[in-house]
């Protein structure tokens, strides 16, 4: 199946774990079927890494509910044990008796399932846990930690606080898990399908111990937190909002390539592109930091982005949005550009701000759109933004392609159908 002409969003969840990611050809994703061969599985997962029949997904604070909702619709058969801020628990599917069906099976001996968190939108991390460790001090709930992970050969470990707000540090906790499981060196790229081994902080004397396996660039950061740090010379936090949906969704933008920003004031995004090498139209009322607006490759445009022509656009490789208005506003701003007939962008980063978490209950119809629009989209919660989503939509070719196509999203292809 070629993973762009799937509406990924609407596919029953079981479908998942039998094919690769919407666009992933660097990296595949979590287990194939049961009856795949070894060569394909990776690493074998030691059985007592399997025992636990729960998955703890991480969110932002305050999203829990609208994560629950999506697994609702995408993972109905598992059923939501418990949560607290940052962090929610789900029980996966029993396999009561020797006719168990296939999917409770699979959901059994499955890490975390492939493409659990892209389908979550909410989700950060997702892990198979093993269970909780208490004790009085760091050292006695480490050993307990190395009691649960028995002889299972991790890669790497994870520290993460479910909630930022606890006065914790995760640092000496790290430190103390890697040394107890004799991790000399962890490489600083981690091999596709390595055990990773999260410890997450519940509260000061009580922490989850859990695995995942790495299969996408947010998987190698620990809580799914994005480890770029905002440059002192970023006019916005904008910047580093940029620059993990790039990371998180393997973006290729290249030096030769024109964007344009609705809603670009006062520029840190416009900045992110930049320093990427390509040519930027910014476009917003409000006025651009001189730090960007001097810029010899970055051109403003003091408009709203209705006032903007779109034969204007037809140049630009990029269309990125980041307005703080509502986010139907915003879906007609972007269907202005994208449902032309002329020469569009060739790939999409929007922002599309939720004024409350039911406004998520639209996301399909979104996506939909996107995808009537002839764009593959992708969507989801980064760690660095706020009450809002990232959606990252390439357009598709409509020329069959003999490659395999993958989760990069790269603009270089050339679209036949267009210029
Ligand atoms: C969150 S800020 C954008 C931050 C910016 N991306 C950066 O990198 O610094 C939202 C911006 O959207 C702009 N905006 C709101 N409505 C707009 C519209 N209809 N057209 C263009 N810009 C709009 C606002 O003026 C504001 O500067």
């Amino acid at each position: 199946m070629n993973p762009r002409n799937i509406d990924w969003w609407k596919k029953p969840s079981l479908a998942f774990f039998h094919e690769t990611a919407p666009n992933s050809a660097k990296v595949s994703r979590g287990l194939p079927p049961m009856t795949a061969s070894s060569e394909t599985c990776g690493p074998a997962i030691p059985p007592q890494l399997l025992a636990s029949g729960f998955l703890l997904v991480g969110c932002q604070g305050g999203a829990e509910q609208a994560l629950e909702r999506r697994q609702q619709q995408c993972f109905p058969e598992l059923r939501k044990a418990a949560w607290r801020r940052g962090l929610v628990s789900f029980r996966l599917p029993e396999v009561f008796s020797s006719n168990a069906d296939e999917q409770a099976a699979v959901w059994q001996q499955a890490a975390v399932p492939p493409l659990l968190a892209d389908r979550l939108v909410f989700a950060r991390a997702a892990i198979r846990t093993l269970g909780q460790v208490t004790g009085d001090n760091d050292q006695q709930r480490v050993e307990s930690a190395r009691i649960l992970t028995g002889q299972a050969a991790f890669a790497a470990v994870h520290v993460w606080k479910r909630d930022l707000r606890l006065a914790l540090e995760a640092e000496p906790i790290h430190t103390a898990l890697t040394q107890a499981l004799g991790l000399i060196s962890v490489p600083a790229t981690l091999p596709t399908n390595s055990l990773i081994l999260d410890c997450v902080i519940d509260t000061a004397d009580r922490w989850w111990i859990g695995w995942h396996q790495s299969n996408t660039p947010a998987d190698c950061w620990p809580g799914g937190r994005y480890p770029g740090n905002l440059p002192t010379e970023a006019v916005s936090r904008a910047w580093l909002k940029l620059d993990e949906a790039i990371a998180r969704f393997e973006l290729s933008l290249e030096p030769t390539q024109r964007a344009c920003e609705l809603g670009a004031a006062p520029g840190g995004a416009a900045q992110r592109l930049l320093a990427a090498g390509l040519e930027v139209i910014g476009v917003d009322p409000a006025s651009i930091d001189p730090r960007v607006a001097n810029h010899p490759r970055f051109t403003h445009w003091q408009k709203r982005a209705r006032d903007v022509r779109v034969k204007d656009l037809r140049s630009c490789d990029w269309l990125v949005t980041d307005m703080n208005i509502d986010p139907t506003s915003t879906m007609a701003a972007l269907e202005r550009v994208l449902k032309t007939s002329g020469r569009r962008p060739r790939g999409v980063i929007a922002t599309l701000k939720l004024p409350d978490w039911s406004r998520a209950e639209d996301l399909d119809g979104w996506l939909s759109r996107f995808a009537s629009w002839g764009y593959q989209p992708r969507v989801q919660q980064l760690s660095t933004g706020g009450r809002e989503l990232c959606v990252v939509a390439v357009r598709r070719s409509r020329r069959p392609s003999s490659k395999p196509t993958g989760q990069s999203a790269s603009v270089t292809e050339t679209d036949p159908v267009q210029t």
